[in-house]
C-alpha cells in the first residue's frame, strides 16, 4: 500500500512485523501503535528502496542479510533513554546497603571478586554510574576484582557505551562533583576516565538468551531498570527467571521504580531497602 508515494502500513503488515518482533526479541509492540512502528521504519524502507511494508517483512524474514536487518530493526524500535544517576534513591540503596552486605559475604567466603550486570544498559550510563558508586563506596580496595558488564540488544548503543563519551542530557542528574572526579573533557563532550572504564565492559545481546554473555560463574547483582516495561508478562517471567540462574541464592535484582514482579514469578522475594524495593532470589 502507498499514499503520496510513501508506503502505508496495513493492519496485516503491522500484525506480521509485531509478531516478528515479539518472536525474535520478546518485545511487545502494543496494538494501535501502527503509526509509531511505521514512522520508525519508513526511513529504513527508503534506504533499502523497498516500496511496501510487505516487501520489508519478506526482506526481514528471507533476505541473506537477515541478521543485520534484525539489528537495524531493533535499533529503530527500542527506546534507549538513559542518563547518569537515574533514580538516585535506588542507587543510594545499592551503595549504602547492598554493597556493604556484599562485601561482608565475600570476605566471609574468602572471595575478592564482584560481578554486576547492567541488563538493557543502553549507551552505558547505568553501568558507569554503578562503577562510580563502587569506587566511591571505598568498600573494595585495589586488590578486589570488580567487573560490571553492560548488555543491550541494540548494537548502536553498545558502540556508544564502549566509547564512553557523553554530552547534554546524559548529565541531567549527575552531581557536579562526579563530573570533576570521573570525566575528562574532550572535543565532543566528556569522556569517562580510564579508572572507571577499566571496570566496565559491554556486549550486544538479547536478555532472553544470556548464555555466552554472562559467564557460568554468574553475577552478584543485576540491574534491569526501565527495560521490562517493554515486554509482556510471559516474557518478563522468562527474563527474570533466566536471571535467577546467574545469581547466587542471596543475589539481588534491581528493577526500575515503576516495575514489579508481583504476580509474575515466585523466584524472588521483594525486600524493602531505604526508598526502594529490591528483589532477592529465593534460595
Ligand atoms: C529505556 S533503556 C533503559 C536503560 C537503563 N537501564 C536505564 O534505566 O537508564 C531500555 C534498553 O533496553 C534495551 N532492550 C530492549 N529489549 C532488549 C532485549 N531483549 N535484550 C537486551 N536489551 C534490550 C533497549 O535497547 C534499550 O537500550
Amino acid at each position: 500500500m502507498e499514499m503520496d508515494g510513501k508506503a502505508v502500513m496495513s493492519l496485516e503488515d503491522f500484525r506480521l512485523i509485531k509478531e516478528f518482533v515479539a518472536e525474535n526479541f520478546g518485545l511487545l509492540v502494543e496494538n494501535g501503535k501502527e503509526g509509531y512502528l511505521s514512522s520508525r521504519l519508513l526511513s529504513r524502507l527508503e534506504e533499502l528502496r523497498l516500496s511496501s511494508f510487505a516487501e520489508y517483512y519478506a526482506y526481514l524474514k528471507f533476505a541473506p542479510g537477515g541478521t543485520e536487518e534484525r539489528l537495524q530493526l531493533v535499533s529503530r524500535i527500542t527506546n534507549n533513554e538513559t542518563y547518569f544517576f537515574r533514580e538516585e534513591i535506588q542507587l543510594r540503596a545499592f551503595a549504602e546497603v547492598a554493597l556493604p552486605a556484599l562485601k561482608e559475604r565475600k570476605v566471609k567466603n574468602g572471595e575478592r571478586e564482584i560481578r554486576i550486570l547492567s541488563a538493557g544498559c543502553s549507551s552505558g550510563e547505568e553501568a558507569y554510574t554503578l562503577a562510580m558508586l563502587v569506587l566511591e563506596s571505598g568498600c573494595f580496595a585495589w586488590d578486589w576484582d570488580v567487573k560490571i558488564t553492560g548488555v543491550d540488544i541494540d548494537p548502536k548503543v553498545i558502540e556508544r557505551a564502549k566509547d564512553g563519551t557523553y554530552s547534554g542530557r546524559a548529565f541531567q542528574s549527575l552531581p557536579a562533583l562526579y563530573l570533576d572526579r570521573f570525566f575528562r573533557k574532550c572535543e565532543s563532550g566528556f569522556r569517562v576516565k580510564d579508572s572507571i572504564r577499566s571496570m566496565c565492559s559491554f556486549a550486544q545481546g538479547n536478555l532472553l538468551d544470556l548464555d555466552g554473555i554472562v559467564s557460568e560463574a554468574g553475577v552478584d547483582i543485576i540491574f534491569c531498570r526501565n527495560v521490562l516495561i517493554y515486554f509482556d508478562d510471559g516474557t518478563v517471567k522468562r527474563i527474570v527467571e533466566n536471571f535467577a540462574r546467574f545469581l547466587p541464592d542471596d543475589g539481588l535484582l534491581f528493577l526500575g521504580h515503576s516495575e514489579s514482579l508481583s504476580r509474575i514469578t515466585s523466584r524472588y522475594i521483594p525486600i524493602r531497602f531505604p526508598g526502594a524495593i529490591v528483589y532477592r532470589v529465593r534460595g
